[in-house]
């Protein structure tokens, strides 16, 4: 069996994924469609052209467009139903999923809209065999910490089906000391915490989720390379982090898939996973990370079946239900 059917066939979880960047540009051109929104592309090819990006906040900018067209709760149900149904195809038995709730409160669009369509499509999926689903709401750190408390406050009737907060969006000068507040609020809610830090930001930031925001995981983190202190923490504590390959290319955090330092990290013993962060955006779901992965940097069979296992171990399923998988 070669690696990759090896890789597909066994049980994954998808740790780092933001639902409004699984819009395939499909789905984006048909509901812009549906609700007369102007968008600067005309066909589905135009779109795909159009994501070619310098930095996160380039891919930022588009991503927020591209979130526009939903409207309605129908729109949020199609959005999750259609990435859990490639999720399960690829082998996906559980994700965590990251949602921005301020993306849509900002144009008036509010939890009594999406909420109820996310939970629909996971409810179906759950039916229908497909994998099971915890909520990450995740605050968008360019806007101010009062406006993530109000977000917060917002979630209050919901809360019972989100599991954790996060913390998300343009992350150079925003660091994560920056929401202390909210995210101790959180954790009086109950709620554990993630924090995007490491991608484009600073190690230093990293450090600031740990000891300032008291997080359960990193997403990215890749930039703890350059602070070997804070590596030896990171394997000490076994602190997960969501690593994220294609996404890191096309957002020029590393210029080839071959300099991606994902094997260095493991050989360091970091608790990394394998996530595919914005799929419809970055050329590919789960699978199609480990492809890379295998093609450019020569996965073994035995780092494969490690960072597959560590998905499971970084999840926030309960410890009989990990046991179950691992
Ligand atoms: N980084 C920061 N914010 C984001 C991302 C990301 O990769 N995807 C969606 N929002
Ligand atoms: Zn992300």
């Amino acid at each position: 069996m070669s690696l990759m059917s090896l890789i597909a066939a066994l049980p994954k979880t998808e740790l780092h994924l933001h639902i409004e960047g699984s819009l395939e540009p499909e789905l984006m051109m048909a509901l812009a469609t549906k609700h007369n929104v102007s968008l600067p592309y005309t066909t589905v090819e135009e779109v795909a052209a159009a994501y070619q990006f310098d930095s996160l906040q380039s891919f930022l900018d588009l991503y927020y467009l591209g979130a526009s067209v939903l409207r309605d709760e129908e729109d949020f149900y199609c959005l999750m139903r259609d990435y859990l149904q490639r999720s399960h195809a690829q082998g996906v038995v559980h994700c965590e999923i990251m949602f921005d709730p301020q993306t849509h409160t900002e144009r008036g669009i509010g939890y009594d809209v999406f909420m109820p369509g996310f939970c629909r499509a996971i409810e179906e999926a759950k039916q229908n065999g497909g994998p099971s689903v915890l909520l990450i709401l995740s605050f968008l750190r360019h806007l101010t910490e009062q406006e993530a408390i109000q977000t917060l406050q917002d979630a209050k009737p919901y809360l019972d089906r989100i599991t954790a907060v996060g913390l998300d969006s343009s992350e150079k000068g925003n660091p994560p000391e920056k929401f202390a507040r909210v995210f101790e609020q959180a954790g009086q809610h109950g709620l554990l915490k993630v924090a995007h830090a490491g991608e484009e930001g600073p190690a230093s930031y990293i450090w600031s989720a740990l000891n300032t925001l008291q997080v359960d995981r990193i997403d990215h983190g890749v930039r703890c390379l350059e602070d070997p202190e804070l590596v030896e923490h990171l394997v000490q504590h076994q602190i997960p982090l969501t690593v994220c390959p294609l996404s890191n290319v096309k957002l020029c955090v590393y210029e080839k898939m071959e300099q991606h330092p994902l094997r260095d990290m493991l050989a360091k013993g970091l608790n990394v996973t394998v996530n595919a962060d914005d799929p419809s955006y970055f050329g590919g779901y789960l699978l199609e990370n480990y492809q890379a992965l295998v093609t450019s940097l020569a996965l073994t069979r035995e780092e494969a079946l490690t960072l597959i296992r560590n998905g499971f171990r970084a999840s926030f399923l309960a410890p009989e239900q990990k046991q179950y998988w691992l």
